[in-house]
């Protein structure tokens, strides 16, 4: 449908819920949805031709920085969520959630998290930070549990008790991970799920020591707290460390990319939304060019969306997404240092571009580095010691990588020196992959 401009309906001053307001401050501006997030009847905006409301249903039903928090807007992931609820459930085991950047645990971890609290869990949630310190991040949770949990209060305890928490019982001295099972094996009455999102990003290795050790400690103890770690890894091991004395006591899931049922979901929820409808070669082609991941789903098809609603048109086009689609990349592009933008005009980059998007795909691991090897087996065909020398290429003047050398005669490794490079690298393969 065509947006037809309609004076009539413009003329008496109306509310951006179209309702006529008073005259009294009818000038100055409102905001257009309830903090209710009740974002009404857009369908019926859309056919009076005011988008503006389903602008803002798809900032909502499609916004890529925010993660889903509730169960209505999950798309798929039911079995991922069914063996995570097992393994806390039935395995009584702590949980390593593991994926790729963007891939959705922490949205897998809220709806688990709403789960859990309907079944009467307490589940206490912290983001780990580079900075993250495991006295100030453990203090946090026992203050989140209300001592009424402790086997060693009674229920009918004087009112004073029912303002304190597991975190007054906690000396002045840094907490220790025996200390902290200790006192989590007084836990009665509920079961508790402390969540340490982004455990990927804890850069202090005293902080993973203490929380291997506390896992150690509260499986012994068969204490009433779990653990679920998230974090951004392609196996267990890089998340964790290699530390034997937990394997078993740990379950590890992989969150893996999502399935194209799965994804479309995703776009067939935000067209509830907005009242807008994507047209079946645009959802395929979002759907190809995300390669599984939900972030670049929601991230293409609000784009997409947005130029026809500039357009004033309720049907998202093939066209619309490539547009949307090159637009990310001009931004993620300017987003890159002036040096690197000009670097990627240079003929010598753009010969080697097929290989340079093999190392975007090798790069995929928590830490960026990749060898040669990997980038060889991404490229398929091509020999190994080309692969070196021409990574080896793009050091020095033209500086796309860091190079390492680890001791010893082991392969040297590689890392982009710019981040996002990488992520544009393989958006925009995608793109030239959909035949443009
Ligand atoms: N099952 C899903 N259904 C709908 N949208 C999803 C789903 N999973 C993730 N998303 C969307 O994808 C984006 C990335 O999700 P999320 O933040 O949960 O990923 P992540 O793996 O925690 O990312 P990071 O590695 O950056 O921490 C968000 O915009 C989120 O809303
Ligand atoms: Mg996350």
């Amino acid at each position: 449908m065509i947006f037809r401009r309609d004076r009539s309906a413009q003329d008496a001053p109306q509310s951006s819920r179209g309702k006529p307001v008073d005259a009294a401050g009818a000038g100055l501006p409102r905001f257009a949805v309830d903090a209710t997030d009740d974002i009404g009847d857009v369908a019926h905006d859309m056919r009076e031709q005011n988008p503006a409301r389903a602008r803002l249903a798809l900032a909502d039903a499609l916004s890529a920085s925010q993660p889903v928090t509730s169960r209505e807007r999950l798309a798929g992931r039911s079995d991922t969520l069914q063996t995570l609820i097992a393994a806390i459930e039935q395995q009584r085991a702590h949980v390593v959630l593991y994926g790729e950047r963007g891939i959705g645990k922490t949205s897998l971890v809220h709806v688990f998290a709403e789960t859990a609290r309907e079944a009467r869990y307490l589940v206490l949630y912290g983001s780990c930070g580079v900075e993250a310190r495991f006295d100030d991040m453990f203090r946090t949770f026992a203050s989140g549990v209300p001592l009424l949990y402790n086997a060693n209060v009674s229920p009918t305890a004087d009112e004073a008790e029912h303002n304190r928490s597991f975190a007054d019982l906690l000396g002045p001295e840094p907490v220790d991970p025996r200390e902290l099972a200790d006192l989590f094996q007084k836990v009665v009455g509920t079961r508790i799920i402390l969540v340490l999102d982004e455990y990927d990003r804890v850069a202090d290795p005293a902080f993973r020591r203490d929380v291997a050790e506390l896992i150690k400690n509260l499986s012994d103890r068969a204490a009433r707290v779990q653990l679920l770690l998230t974090g951004v890894a392609s196996n267990l091991d890089e998340l964790i460390g290699f530390t034997p004395s937990i394997r078993r006591n740990i379950v590890g899931l992989a969150v893996g990319p999502m399935g194209d049922g799965e994804l479309l979901e995703i776009l067939s929820r935000a067209e509830e939304a907005t009242g807008l409808a994507f047209a079946p070669d645009a959802r395929a082609l979002i759907v190809r060019m995300s390669g599984g991941s939900p972030y670049l789903v929601r991230l293409l098809g609000n784009r997409a969306a947005g130029r026809a609603l500039d357009d004033r048109r309720t049907v998202v086009s093939e066209t619309d997404v490539i547009a949307g689609t090159e637009a990310v990349l001009a931004e993620w592009n300017s987003g890159l240092p002036r040096r690197v933008q000009s670097q990627l005009l240079r003929p010598e980059v753009r010969r080697a571009w097929p290989l340079l998007i093999a190392a975007a795909r090798a790069s995929g691991t928590p830490d960026g580095w990749f060898g040669v090897h990997d980038v060889h087996l991404e490229a398929g065909g091509s020999d190994p010691a080309g692969v070196a020398r021409t990574l080896d290429s793009f050091i020095g003047e033209i500086d796309l990588f860091d190079r390492e050398q680890p001791a010893g005669d082991r392969e040297p490794r590689y890392r982009f020196r710019t981040q996002g490079l990488a992520q544009l690298l393989g958006l925009s393969a995608a793109l030239a992959r959909a035949g443009r």
